[in-house]
């Protein structure tokens, strides 16, 4: 039961959004742009005096994309503006713990506040990415809290979010497909009618656990393709041909095969935490995940790999790690974003600087990087910073980067996304 359906537009409700980063702030703003009277909660008193002085903290969205043109938006940390609302929809971080284990702690605060916030027909939406089951049995302890029955007396949906921050396709809230289940059939048409006046496709599906575990597969789905291609990478290294030839040679069948890359690791949110949650599941019903098991292992070594590589190429130039000046191009999880949670970028430099190397990095969205409690140095992207250092380890591909290929003046270069074109000192994963 996945077809998309055509919600009619809403009347303007009074809205919360709890939590307002990277996925809340954009919401917030779609639904107030859509004409909702929107309270945006969050705990952490400096964003709110950031948006309150019209300042983005964000890079998708620009200090300009603050002013609401339609209904309206106020941030407040203080829980009792949410007695005013109408619905709720949480948006607050949802990690994992050092071992891998779900760390839902901002998740069940925010259910204690709405547990005295809240009353008979609110509807409350879980945005948040969380493990199948979660927020059924969030909803069943707030309706004991409340003396309420979920789904009766007040409503409960899943809506996950699939934001893919600075994406270059153009994919954002409104025209992301945007999946939603109900914990009833009368919470899952709230939910739909409210996420319609912000997303253009909103598909209905079958239950709370439908959608929460549609999400933590599709990042599941990457992470096991992604490691597939460290296989295939180590495969393609021992017979001479490069890994990223076979890739784009077999992206060219139109159908039934999507083309995932060998980078050094996988970083953000998102496909670090999620297969987590889809095993933490698996743990709790017995069942058992021997694929996902290796790819989140895999995905554990793969930034040490990186170093081991950059290691054997330095001996191979009768320099040693411990002595290195390394330079790590781009620190950031992904290009054009500022999110440095869970960067490969970090773990190469906390392994480096533990193997004694003096590293710095250039990021232009990175102001400053403190990696184990130490300040890296943050040098310019210029070719006398190039010139200064032994060895440039390309991570992240920064747009600004790529258009200035200043790595060819370094004495050796490890490319972990095959960006520079084949030549002296150029090196591969
Ligand atoms: N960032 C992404 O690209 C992305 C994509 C898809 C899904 N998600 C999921 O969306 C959820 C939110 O992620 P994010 O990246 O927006 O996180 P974030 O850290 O950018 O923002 C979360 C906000 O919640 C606030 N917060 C924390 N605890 C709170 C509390 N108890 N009460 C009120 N506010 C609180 C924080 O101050 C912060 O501003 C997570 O479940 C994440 O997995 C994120």
């Amino acid at each position: 039961m996945t077809s998309d359906i055509a919600v009619t537009r809403p009347r303007p409700t009074r809205v919360g959004v709890i939590g307002l980063g990277y996925t809340g702030l954009p919401l917030a703003l779609g639904l107030a742009n859509a004409g909702h009277l929107v309270t945006g909660y969050d705990i952490d008193e400096t964003k709110l005096d950031a948006l309150r002085g019209g300042h983005s903290y964000l890079a998708d969205v620009r200090d300009e994309d603050l002013a609401v043109t339609h209904g309206s938006l106020v941030v407040t940390s203080d829980s009792a503006a949410l007695s005013q609302v109408e619905s709720v929809i949480v948006c607050v971080p949802t990690p994992t713990t050092e071992d891998g284990a779900p760390d839902l702690r901002a998740f069940h605060s925010v259910f204690e506040v709405l547990a005295a916030r809240i009353g008979p027909g609110a509807l409350v939406v879980v945005q948040s990415t969380v493990p199948p089951g979660t927020t059924a049995r969030a909803a069943a302890l707030l309706g004991e809290r409340l003396g309420l029955t979920p789904g009766e007396d007040f409503y409960v949906a899943n809506a996950p979010e699939r934001i893919n921050p600075a994406n270059a396709e153009g994919w954002n809230l409104a025209n992301t497909p945007k999946l939603v289940g109900g914990i009833n059939e009368a919470s899952a048409l709230l939910a739909q009618r409210l996420l319609a006046s912000v997303c253009k496709v909103v598909v209905p599906v079958r239950s709370l656990e439908v959608a929460e575990a549609a999400k933590v597969f599709e990042n599941t789905f990457r992470l096991v393709n992604i490691t597939l291609t460290y296989e295939l990478e180590a495969l393609c290294n021992s017979i001479g041909i490069s890994v990223h030839d076979v890739i784009d040679a077999a992206a060219t069948k139109p159908y039934g095969f999507l083309a995932h890359r060998p980078g050094p690791g996988i970083g953000g949110e998102c496909i670090p935490v999620d297969p987590h949650f889809l095993r933490s599941v698996a743990v709790e019903f017995g069942v058992a995940t021997p694929l996902v098991d290796e790819a989140c292992r895999r995905a554990n070594q793969r930034p040490l790999h990186v170093v081991d590589r950059l290691a054997e190429l330095l001996s191979d130039a009768d320099k040693d790690v411990s002595t290195a000046r390394v330079l790590v191009v781009g620190v950031a999880y992904k290009p054009g974003v500022s999110d440095t949670r869970n960067s490969p970028s970090v773990e190469v430099i906390s392994a480096l600087q533990r193997r004694g190397a003096k590293v710095s990095y250039v990021d232009p969205s990175v102001a400053e990087l403190v990696v184990d409690g130490e300040r890296v140095e943050r040098v310019a992207w210029d070719r006398s910073s190039v010139v200064e250092h032994d060895c440039v380890v390309l991570m992240t591909p920064d747009r600004q980067i790529v258009e200035r290929p200043l790595w060819y003046a370094a004495p050796l270069v490890l490319d972990t996304w095959n960006l520079a074109a084949p030549g002296d000192g150029i090196h591969h994963l």
